[in-house]
């Protein structure tokens, strides 16, 4: 496990944004594995900066999304392909046949998480895999308790996440109660892992993903035994480490 303190939001974006480069560079048609939240905005958005300066290409490169909500297609507003879109793959030129999302307007969970997992085994494994982290330790839609021997499944919600993403939602709009999610163990057999972490409020579990016990109470703490993580985080998220 490899820890690199930034300065701010801004540092740990570039220099997030610097790793992710250097595996394009490195292996021009990597296998990327992307997050949506807050927290890898700002690597995207300096993703972004060095394209429109002909400093990366990203033509090659094939992307693998950790999760999306089941019952909303990708034009849906909260969809995280839709997010995907306007925070990134509109702004380069991943090609669109190489972009992948969990289906989540396919409602048989066994046949979207199967077809999934099939595109991620056919596309050679994930090269490098872009993660953030819930405070309460989730990793994709992990939740804390969950097996770590998963590969994509459909996870149900949990009552806070619902309702914290209810202010996203238009008034009297169902936020879904299930997500597709790629698992642990695919997260794990990533070749490289690397985690952008941000703000005072991620400290605490950061402090007990990463220099406490490894449990499934704590699903990020499993990337203490992968053999390339790498965590990059500005000096709030590091503050108790
Ligand atoms: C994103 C994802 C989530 C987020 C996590 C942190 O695809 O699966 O695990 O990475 O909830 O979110 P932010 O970055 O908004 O704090």
């Amino acid at each position: 496990m490899k820890i690199i303190r930034a300065k701010d939001y801004n540092d740990m974006s570039r220099k997030a944004a610097n790793i992710i480069s250097a595996q394009v560079i490195m292996k021009p048609n990597a296998v990327l594995g992307l997050a949506t939240g807050g927290t890898p905005v700002g690597t995207y958005r300096q993703l972004i900066d060095w394209y429109n300066k002909d400093d990366i290409d990203f033509s090659e490169v094939t992307t693998i999304n950790l999760d999306e909500y089941r019952g909303l297609s990708g034009d849906h507003p909260q969809s995280y392909l839709y997010f995907m879109h306007k925070n990134f793959f509109d702004h380069v030129n991943v090609p669109e046949d190489h972009i992948h999302i969990p289906n989540g307007a396919d409602p048989d969970a066994g046949r979207a998480c199967a077809a999934y997992e099939e595109i991620i085994r056919a596309a050679g494994g994930i090269d490098l895999q872009l993660l953030g982290i819930g405070t309460d330790g989730h990793i994709g839609f992990n939740e804390p308790g969950q097996a770590f021997e998963l590969g994509t499944h459909c996870v149900d919600l949990t009552e806070s996440t619902i309702l914290s993403n209810q202010r996203f939602f238009a008034d009297g709009e169902e936020v879904p109660r299930q997500a597709y999610t790629i698992g642990i163990k695919t997260i794990m057999q990533a070749r490289k892992v690397l985690m952008v972490a941000n703000g005072s409020n991620k400290a605490e579990i950061i402090r007990r993903a990463f220099f406490g016990p490894v449990t499934p109470e704590v699903p990020a703490s499993i990337l203490q035994m992968h053999p390339d993580f790498t965590l990059v985080g500005d000096s709030d998220a590091l503050a108790l480490i």
